[in-house]
């Protein structure tokens, strides 16, 4: 299993947006997908519970004895959980780990302790999942640390926004205390910023993109998502199944594009 991890401290910033079409497309290209949420905003929770119930199987869960509940996000760190990710096709190759307020104890842990138990639970999840989509939250804590040391991979979605810019000097310093400095996860490869909500249309967007590029290099992806009405009705599929918004023949093209660029790093 490739585990990409979606961060930026930055809040809206299309972190989930993102997640979600890394989903929708690993799973359309044949893919055993498992949707992990770590943010207690649950947004990407959500996604997949609709999902689940679209293909009724929310009932069968939930008439099934004990345990109903299936694993959520604080149980993967917790050493001793050993309840399972909840499927949500009906083919059984599309599971998601749901957000729980309990998450945002694990960083109060001994984080050691709680690294190890991840990692180890994840390596045991990699053989029933060829790609796992790990969304995080927005807030600069030790938990983008837990995140990041289960990771294969990371993207950064970022707007072209200095404030949000800003955000991203947390995220790269994390990076290099997971993978550098205490070598809790020398395997992390960050993939790099992803420009979103792009509006080409705005000077303002074009030169601070241009001054990323020029400042990070290779570190900017060479792709990039534009700000498009479809994007943001597409929560509960992907953008390229929705017929809603305006512009959703270009947005479905980007998006695609993007997942497949994505996709094609992580060498799956
Ligand atoms: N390219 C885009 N075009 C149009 N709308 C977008 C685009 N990307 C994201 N959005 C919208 O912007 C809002 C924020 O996006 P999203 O929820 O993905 O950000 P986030 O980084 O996950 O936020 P948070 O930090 O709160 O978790 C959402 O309403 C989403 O639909
Ligand atoms: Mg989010």
């Amino acid at each position: 299993m490739k585990t990409i991890v979606v961060a930026n401290q930055k809040g809206g910033v299309g972190k989930t947006t993102v997640a979600r079409h890394l989903a929708f497309y690993g799973y359309e290209k044949g893919l055993r997908v498992l949707a992990v949420d770590m943010d207690v905003q649950g947004n990407f929770s959500t996604t997949f519970k609709i999902i689940e119930e679209e293909n009724g199987l929310t009932a069968l869960r939930e008439s099934v004895a004990a345990p109903k509940q299936g694993l959520v996000a604080s149980g993967l760190f917790s050493g001793k959980d050993r309840r399972q990710p909840v499927m949500c096709d009906k083919e059984g190759r599309l599971h998601y780990v749901e957000a729980d307020s309990g998450i945002v104890e694990v960083e109060r842990r001994d984080l050691e302790e709680v690294i190890k138990a991840g990692q180890k639970r994840f390596a045991e999840l990699g053989k029933d999942f060829d790609v796992c989509v790990l969304d995080t939250g927005p807030a600069v804590s030790n938990l983008l640390v837990v995140a990041l040391s289960v990771g294969d991979f990371a993207v950064s979605p970022c707007k072209p926004d200095r404030d949000a810019i800003a955000g991203l000097a947390g995220f790269f310093s994390n990076v290099v205390r997971v993978r550098d400095e205490t070598g809790i996860n020398p395997k992390l490869a960050p993939l790099g910023i992803l420009p979103n909500q792009v509006n080409k249309s705005r000077a303002y967007h074009r030169s601070v993109l241009n001054q990323m590029r020029e400042a990070w290099g290779e570190g900017v992806l060479p792709v990039e998502l534009y700000e498009r009405a479809a994007i943001d009705v597409a929560k509960d599929r992907a953008v390229w199944r929705t017929d809603r918004g305006e512009s959703k023949g270009l947005a479905a093209q980007e998006m695609k594009g993007v997942c497949a660029y994505i996709y094609n790093r992580m060498g799956l």
